[in-house]
């Protein structure tokens, strides 16, 4: 059986005041979701603070992004083995925001995988297609397209360990949910493809959803049978809201 991970993206949001009340809100309500993983990604700064406050929890960290490089003359990056050492036990790649609005392409998010992968933390590899791709009637060769370039670079075993998050981008911080339906008919085609490669592989890998994923909507979205969790943004930085994600999931 998969367990289910329900992990807040907290993209450049919140400070070390607002972290430290979301956090000991997340702490005191983590018991009663205990059948459900938790995972929070703050911004790099904050993954200090996010560690001294969740150590020696069942909850765990990492951050939204990573260099493909392990070290050297990249300014302004961090390295996996940077996140390392702050005890990161995932890293989010791919996700949309990185590829629009800074160019990543498939390739670069192939390289981000194998870096954390490299250093020993799991990789959160995050696929989706726009609107646009969706009327076009081309999501599923898009996301076939995302998840090849990964599998070309690391193949099919790199999967044991990491997460996929199907996001797609028309439904990211839009309010506009994919409906369940729609969510898993994509969810299923990735398993599909990964079962393909071997059926081992695919029974194990975590395929979570994000998009406009709340409370309200949280339950249908994870009673489907590929929906193995979610990738919440807006909706983890209240900790009830995010509890309540997580207790739909129990
Ligand atoms: P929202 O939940 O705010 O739509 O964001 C989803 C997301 O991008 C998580 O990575």
């Amino acid at each position: 059986m998969r367990r289910k991970l329900v992990a807040g993206n907290w993209k450049m949001n919140g400070s070390a005041d607002s972290i430290r009340g979301l956090l000991q809100g997340i702490r005191e309500g983590a018991a009663d979701v205990a059948a459900v993983e938790l995972a929070v990604f703050p911004p790099f700064v904050y993954l200090g603070l996010v560690e001294q406050q969740l150590s020696g929890t069942a909850i765990g960290w990492g951050t939204q992004n990573l260099s493909e490089h392990a070290s050297g003359a990249y300014t302004g990056e961090v390295a996996g083995p940077m996140l390392q050492d702050f005890r990161c036990k995932y890293v989010i790649v791919g996700h949309s925001e990185r590829r629009t609005l800074y160019g990543e392409s498939d390739q670069i998010v192939a390289r981000k995988f194998a870096a954390a992968r490299k250093v020993g933390i799991d990789p959160i590899l995050c696929v989706g297609e726009t609107l646009e791709e969706r009327e076009q009637g081309v999501t599923e060769a898009v996301v076939e397209r995302q998840l090849k370039a990964v599998l070309d670079l690391e193949g099919i075993g790199a999967f044991v360990d990491a997460v996929i998050a199907y996001e797609p981008v028309w439904a990211i911080g839009t309010g506009r949910t994919a409906t369940s339906v729609q969510a898993q008919e994509v969810h299923a085609f990735i398993r599909a493809k990964l079962a393909a490669l071997d059926p081992a592989v695919a029974g194990k890998t975590r395929i979570l959803y994000g998009g406009s994923m709340k409370a309200a909507n949280a339950g249908e979205l994870l009673a489907q049978p590929d929906i193995d969790g979610g990738l919440i943004g807006g909706a983890s930085l209240e900790a009830k809201e995010f509890l309540a994600i997580a207790k739909a999931g129990c």
